[in-house]
């Protein structure tokens, strides 16, 4: 969603401003801007992409400066509404992440006491606001006016005659970039791994002042210490390198990415965690979500652990009764509802225990514990990687669980996936690119697999999509099998081999092209599919890994033969900050 970038320094902003917002444009955006700090406070912002254009032709000067990629939530994504917002002398100008929740009030009471407002955001008020507490200090009229905001806001201020800028955060991410002669604050890290490994990730109810050579935290008024922190990715995770687009690199990353994520998730004190309670309940969102599904196969199968897993949105507002161990699993660590849930699981004396990608996520300040999944940043909007890695950590948790009887497995998993990018889908492709609905099905572990290849194609392709456990498409979604409608269904060695069978002939008598991934020499499946995808020979937990694969591979190109956004896709951001 919305992402902010602040720079102060021996350099010219502007470039180092546009810059971040390039970095941060995965996080999905509408509209952009910047503010700068020099004879007067500039500001250029724009509706659309950010274009070299813009800057180019109107490069803004000074060493100061904020900038915004707007994902619109109050007001429609338009020049106007587009932060920087400003204060009625043009002195002022904020950018904002997150929502006011209590704006319209201060709207009202602020247009009563005669300021003027220009947008329909709810940012507005704060330039003002800022404006009314403004003493000269603008560290202290922040202070004033971030006490009156009710809702979540990471947020930067600068102003004509202060040579700061000013960042505070409440329940939105905010890390500043500690450099050489130069101080930097974004919505996450990836602006600042260009100038900085040194890192401080603010708290909620921070407030920090930065200049050029110093930097100051302050809560509730009074100074406090936060610690630095060196960053584990660096700046060549974030560029896409030879690859047409970050989603097809993300995907070929995946052997190391479980490889790493694999031999690094081996604290063997998560296991007392998972014996102390009657049961797991995991809360997650999309693709985190089918993680979860698949580790609820994994742990009961393998563990007879209880598992159940909620929707985070639905978890936070229809909390069960339950004494269980309660698992966030996020790539972002920033997902609202997930955090949302996680509070509340905390609020109802839970054990918890955050899975996520991102160090310094707010996630792993709430959890009790933490398991990295060590994916590095993944900045296409279709979660690939970062599913993977997930898959990684669930496995060797229900491996040490497990006294370790899926050891060897694991240590073939990223071979395994490499051999995914050798198999020809085009037949496949061919037969998904036209389709106004395709399903996917699977059964077990396989139906949040599904799930998962469904989400995919219906993100980047826009064709609508359906996943469904393969006994439940009898029981309505029938209606919709014909010759355009193709199904996808996963068929591999296992008790449900024979019932997946019948499914499929089903499904074929009803006229849908079926796409068939099974194991390489079944020749029952390959006569009765019209595509056959054959997976190589292998157990269980790796077959789970490299059907998600297909199922990635099988999205992208199809998407791409439609000549999709492939890495934005339309109205999605990367990390929904907002419920
Ligand atoms: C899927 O491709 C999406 N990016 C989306 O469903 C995502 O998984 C969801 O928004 C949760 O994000 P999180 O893992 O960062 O919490």
């Amino acid at each position: 969603m919305c992402g902010i970038v602040g720079y102060v320094g021996r350099r010219e902003a502007a470039p180092l401003l546009v810059q971040g917002l390039r970095r941060l444009e995965y996080r999905g955006y509408d509209s952009f801007g910047i503010a700068t700090r020099d004879k007067d406070l500039l500001v250029l912002k724009h509706k659309g992409k950010i274009s070299d254009t813009v800057f180019v032709s109107n490069p803004l000067p000074g060493g100061l400066g904020i900038g915004h990629t707007r994902w619109a939530t109050h007001g429609v994504p338009n020049d106007v509404n587009a932060h920087p917002h400003v204060d009625c002398t043009h002195n002022i100008a904020v950018v904002h992440n997150g929502v006011i929740e209590n704006y319209s009030e201060l709207r009202k009471q602020l247009t009563a006491r005669g300021h003027h407002f220009s947008s329909q955001t709810d940012t507005e008020v704060i330039p003002h606001l800022i404006e009314e507490n403004y003493e000269g200090d603008l560290l202290e009229a922040v202070r004033r006016t971030v006490a009156v905001l009710h809702g979540s806001y990471a947020l930067l201020a600068i102003a004509q005659d202060d040579d700061r800028v000013i960042a505070a955060r409440e329940k939105s991410p905010l890390v500043l970039g500690i450099g050489d002669g130069e101080m930097l604050a974004a919505s996450d890290m990836t602006p600042l791994l260009e100038h900085t490994e040194r890192v401080v990730f603010l708290e909620d109810g921070d407030i920090a002042s930065l200049s050029a050579d110093h930097y100051e935290i302050l809560r509730a008024g009074i100074p406090v210490t936060r610690p630095v922190e060196i960053v584990d990715w660096g700046v060549e995770d974030v560029k896409k390198g030879a690859f047409e687009h970050y989603m097809l690199k993300e995907i070929y990353e995946q052997p190391q990415v479980f490889y790493e994520t694999v031999r690094t998730a081996t604290d063997e004190s998560i296991v007392p965690l998972f014996k102390k309670v009657p049961g797991v309940t995991v809360v997650a969102c999309g693709t985190s979500y089918h993680a979860g599904l698949v580790f609820k196969y994994l742990l009961e199968g393998m563990c007879s652990i209880p598992v159940r897993v909620e929707l985070a949105s639905e978890f936070k507002y229809f909390t069960p009764p339950i004494r269980d161990l309660v698992v966030a699993v996020t790539q972002s660590g920033e997902t609202a509802d997930t955090l949302a849930a996680l509070r509340k699981a905390k609020a109802h004396n839970c054990m918890t225990l955050a899975v996520t990608n991102v160090q310094g996520s707010t996630v792993t300040r709430i959890a009790d514990q933490t398991i990295f999944t060590r994916a590095g940043p993944e900045i296409g909007v279709a979660a690939t990687k970062s599913f993977t890695a997930q898959l990684a950590v669930f496995m060797q948790v229900a491996n040490l669980l497990c006294d370790r009887e899926l050891d060897e497995v694991l240590s073939r998993g990223h071979l395994a996936i490499s051999e995914v990018f050798l198999m020809d889908l085009g037949k496949a492709v061919t037969l998904c690119k036209d389709a106004g609905l395709i399903f996917f099905v699977g059964r077990g572990p396989f139906y949040p697999v599904a799930l998962e290849g469904a989400l995919k194609m219906k993100e980047i392709s826009y064709i609508p999509a359906e996943g469904y456990a393969a006994g439940e498409l009898k029981h309505g979604p029938f209606a919709l099998l014909t010759p355009e409608t193709p199904v996808v269904a996963i068929c591999t060695p296992g008790n449900t081999y024979d019932v997946m069978i019948s499914n499929i002939k089903e499904m074929k008598a009803r006229g849908a092209p079926m796409v068939g991934i099974g194991e390489e020499g079944d020749s029952e499946l390959e006569e009765i599919v019209d595509v056959f995808v054959p997976l190589p020979r292998s157990p269980l937990a790796i077959r789970i890994l490299t059907t998600s694969v297909v199922f990635q591979l099988l999205s992208y190109y199809t998407a791409k033969a439609l000549e999709r956004e492939i890495d934005k896709p339309r109205n999605l951001a990367k990390s929904v900050t907002v419920e």
